[in-house]
């Protein structure tokens, strides 16, 4: 991972962090996310009064990025105020597992704690595209499917 400098991606996180719409939660969570064309997109916790409309940080990256054309995911850091680095939700970890499996993803705090991960080691065994694909030709091969 040459040329990816880390900590400037989690000072852009930072700076998203500042932007969170987090006023039930009072958790506000900023993700930068560097996608192979050299742009960065920041992402931040928008929450909503009906609870679970609420999309965290690094899906509101995932989302702007993918919606800009990008399909191509470099790096993303992650921060919070948390007590460590922040740990993605199930959601997210399901979602990144998708779009960017193998990324280097930093998670930290605002003390300054990190932890430099990957989504498929933070979902392991995860359901994948390619699970939906050996069950279609599982399907096709029955006489009633
Ligand atoms: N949240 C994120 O945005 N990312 C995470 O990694 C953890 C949780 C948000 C969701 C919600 O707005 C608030 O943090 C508390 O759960």
């Amino acid at each position: 991972m040459p040329d990816v400098d880390l900590h400037a991606l989690l000072a852009l996180a930072r700076n998203a962090r500042a932007r969170a719409y987090a006023p039930y939660s009072r958790y506000p969570v900023g993700a930068a996310l560097l996608c192979a064309s050299g742009k960065v997109y920041p992402g931040c916790n928008v929450e909503n009064a009906a609870y679970p409309a609420t999309i965290c940080a690094e899906r509101a990256a995932l989302a702007a990025a993918v919606a800009a054309g990008e399909r191509d995911f470099v790096a993303m850091a992650v921060v919070a105020d948390a007590q460590r680095p922040v740990p993605p939700c199930g959601l997210c970890r399901q979602v990144l597992l998708e779009l960017a499996p193998e990324m280097p993803l930093l998670l930290a705090n605002l003390a300054g704690e990190e932890r430099l991960t990957t989504p498929r080691e933070l979902l392991p065994f995860g359901f994948e595209a390619r699970d939906l694909s050996e069950a279609a030709a599982w399907r096709g091969r029955t006489p009633d499917a």
